[in-house]
């Protein structure tokens, strides 16, 4: 395996491990003890051609945690301002030296294409309305922190599912570890073929969650906010006072704050989503690790 771009096909054994680790690393980091340094002398490139703060940051942080020398691309800075396409910048990124690269890409399929080109190991960052893996990653580990076991819960998962990357990641991960998913939003939104239930609107479902899951409306590939949808599926004071009182809310960032969510639920005693963003570092460990096992 010279990739981690999806969740898709990884067998549930092999997620449930990477779950265990991943908490295992956020219980390390939490107590301060020494981490295996096992990235050293490993150099990792990260290749963003997309804003991100969580994603970038956290991968940053977690690749010199394992000791890895780190090359931070600047699409704005690069030769790409200048026409170099991105296959000529991931082979020149591999012929300096990176033996990893991370790729978040607005084309579904580019970090499979990267790492077709390079030969490298590559993990997918997010790719346009594809896959974002270490995002399911981490939310699984935020679940089953918090929860102390997956199977049995109900998530609904909220707004624009259909531009989403992270919701594609949940929808066929949480199934297969025993949660139970319900989307919810408008039917424009909805996956054209999906066997899980659909409800349009919150209010009808919002009772029975244990995880309200809200999505942000992906305005930069064609979502629109309307007053219709911020009326029928934001999640505000309201709404999330009708939740039992052990649901949880979660959000992968970035917020709009006001639109999907509002101010109060985003920062109230509901909202795991600073949680989610603490996890993001050991996930995204436990994921480069992969990248020393057997065969790389
Ligand atoms: N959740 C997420 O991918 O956030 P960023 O775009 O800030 O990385």
């Amino acid at each position: 395996m010279n990739r981690f771009t999806t969740v898709e096909g990884v067998p549930v054994s092999e997620l449930l491990k990477l779950v265990a680790r991943a908490s295992e690393l956020r219980d390390v980091l939490e107590d301060g003890d020494e981490v295996d340094p096992v990235l050293t002398g490993a150099t990792v490139a990260n290749l963003f051609f997309e804003p991100s703060t969580r994603t970038r940051l956290s991968f940053d942080l977690a690749e010199r945690r394992l000791g890895a020398y780190v090359l931070t691309y600047d699409e704005m800075t690069s030769s790409a301002a200048k026409g170099e396409s991105l296959r000529d910048t991931a082979l020149t990124v591999s012929s300096i030296g990176a033996d990893v690269l991370v790729v978040r890409h607005k084309e579904v399929g580019m970090p499979d294409r990267v790492a077709d080109w390079t030969g490298r190991f590559v993990v997918n960052a997010g790719d346009g309305t594809g896959q974002h893996p270490t995002q399911t990653l981490l939310d699984v580990v935020t679940i089953q922190r918090h929860f102390g076991h997956l199977d049995g819960l109900h998530m609904a998962l909220i707004g624009d599912i259909a531009h989403s990357r992270v919701a594609n990641g949940l929808m066929h991960a949480l199934p297969e570890l025993g949660v139970k998913l319900s989307l919810v939003g408008p039917s424009g939104w909805m996956p054209a073929d999906t066997s899980l239930s659909t409800f349009d609107t919150l209010d009808e479902v919002i009772t029975d969650v244990d995880i309200a899951y809200l999505l942000r409306v992906q305005t930069e590939r064609g979502g629109v906010i309307t007053e219709e949808f911020v009326a029928d599926f934001r999640l505000d004071d309201r709404r999330a006072s009708r939740m039992a009182p052990h649901a949880v809310v979660m959000h992968p960032g970035p917020i709009n704050r006001g639109v999907e969510i509002s101010e109060g639920v985003a920062d109230g005693a509901r909202s795991l989503i600073l949680e989610q963003v603490a996890n993001g570092v050991p996930s995204r460990m436990a994921v480069l690790e992969l990248t020393r096992g057997p065969g790389q």
